[in-house]
């Protein structure tokens, strides 16, 4: 089985250069189906999320070629509305798919993406919204049929919870709707952001009115461009973390810093010195980190569920007691019981989470189940004394991009073995 192995307890220093976000590449992907003319795309991260959707894109007749970190993608002839059920099982946040596709071309079949390894994720807000904008959707044995006979309509939206994934299938199939739409308690996620940004650069309409409120203007259509993807923040805090378990000192560079703020008072509290910039930080950690408290994850600006389990493994070699509380997802804390065979002390009820620091974990053979429970792991493995090995690579390869040859490069003791 393909594993990490991980000689720990080597401090990290230098520089790395943050990836460009899975979180915005997959929804720019998904809208350049809106765009007639030529997009190209950069900072695209090479990861397998990412060539899902491409492979998503071409299943749909689009043309598309990677030069490094540039998608040239060209969806000027759109073949079928379907996508296959295969395809849709690679990647659960391909149901963005379903929003662009009926904006295109009126109909979208596709099957709707199960739960996963961290929560049920229904997809009940996407559907509502949809159906309120003129989309006939039947859901049969697994499958959804989505049909806008009338075309997609402008209208008022209010969501019930600010869902990530929801406000982008809103927002693309308002981009070529009839009239006006305004959809309030809608995520304000940098990615959120970033999609707006994209479509806009199209020739879309979309404007923030503040407070979780976003008006979309439908145009007839879209033409191409060529626009820059924002950089990675769960990577940047990733490394971050990196930094901090094992005591080094590094610059973070090629990311924005605003996107980092939720989590710079973690690090603060555990006794990270950090000097920012525009575009980059330098991060140096102490001898020995402190708790940072208490941890609640958030919707955006409040603290990004998918660091809570980094954060869980920094504050298993913390001094002090740290709580989390987990309010984003039901089943977000597959990493402790890894976590656990390298020494941590957590416990769990419900949703919370104690972790009592240790001074030092031990190296173990762990098992990723999920992409950010996996790096947590590969966090700890770098803290701890000895030789592990992590493996379910194939979660972590969803997220992280040349992750061995970043943290290498920084001084890591680290190889992969397939
Ligand atoms: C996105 C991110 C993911 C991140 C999450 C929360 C991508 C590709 N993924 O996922 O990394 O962890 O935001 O920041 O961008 N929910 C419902 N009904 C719905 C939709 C969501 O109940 O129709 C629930 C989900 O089950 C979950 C919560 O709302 O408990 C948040 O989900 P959402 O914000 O939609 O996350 P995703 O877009 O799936």
């Amino acid at each position: 089985m393909e594993k990490l192995i991980i000689n720990g307890r080597k401090k990290l220093c230098g520089q790395i250069k943050v990836q460009g976000s899975k979180n915005s590449t997959l929804p720019i992907i998904a809208g350049s189906i809106l765009c007639e003319g030529e997009i190209i795309l950069h900072n695209c991260p090479d990861l397998t999320d990412v060539t899902a959707a491409v492979n998503i894109l071409k299943s749909l007749g689009c043309r598309v070629k990677r030069e490094n970190d540039t998608l040239i993608i060209d969806s000027s002839y759109i073949t079928t509305s379907e996508i296959s059920d295969e395809l849709m099982r690679e990647m659960r946040s391909s149901i963005v798919f379903l929003g662009a596709l009926l904006a295109r071309t009126g109909e979208a079949v596709l099957s709707a993406p199960g739960g996963c390894e961290i929560g049920l994720r229904p997809i009940d807000l996407h559907l509502k919204a949809l159906r309120e904008m003129g989309a006939e959707i039947i859901e049969e044995g697994g499958n959804l049929c989505c049909r806008a006979n009338d075309g997609i309509k402008g209208i008022e939206i209010t969501l019930a919870f600010p869902s990530v994934g929801a406000t982008e299938n809103v927002m693309l199939a308002a981009t070529l709707a009839k009239g006006r739409t305004t959809l309030t308690n809608a995520a304000r996620e940098p990615e959120i952001k970033n999609l707006a940004d994209f479509l806009n650069s199209c020739g879309a309409k979309i404007f923030f009115a503040g407070e979780g409120t976003i008006i979309i203007d439908g145009v007839k259509r879209l033409s191409g461009t060529e626009f820059y993807v924002i950089s990675d923040r769960i990577a940047a805090a990733t490394y971050m973390a990196c930094a901090a378990v094992t005591g080094g000192e590094m610059d973070i560079i090629n990311f924005p810093l605003n996107d980092i703020s939720p989590v710079l008072p973690l690090f603060n509290s555990s006794g990270c010195r950090i000097k920012t910039e525009e575009n980059s930080l330098y991060i140096k950690a102490p001898e020995k980190l402190v708790s940072s408290g208490t941890v609640r994850t958030m919707p955006f600006p409040g603290f990004p569920t998918d660091f809570q389990a980094p954060a869980m493994a920094m504050s298993s070699v913390a001094e002090g007691i740290t709580i989390f509380i987990e309010t984003i997802f039901e089943s977000r804390y597959k990493h402790v019981s890894q976590l656990k065979r390298m020494g941590a002390n957590i416990s769990v009820e419900g949703n919370v989470a104690v972790v009592q620091g240790v001074s030092r974990l031990s190296a173990a053979n762990v098992y990723a189940e999920d992409l950010r429970g996996g790096i947590a792991l590969v966090i700890a493995a770098l803290a701890a004394e000895g030789e592990s090995n992590v493996s379910g690579l194939k979660h972590i390869d969803r997220g992280y991009e040349k992750l061995e040859d970043n943290l290498r490069q920084a001084g890591a003791e680290i190889k992969r073995e397939v």
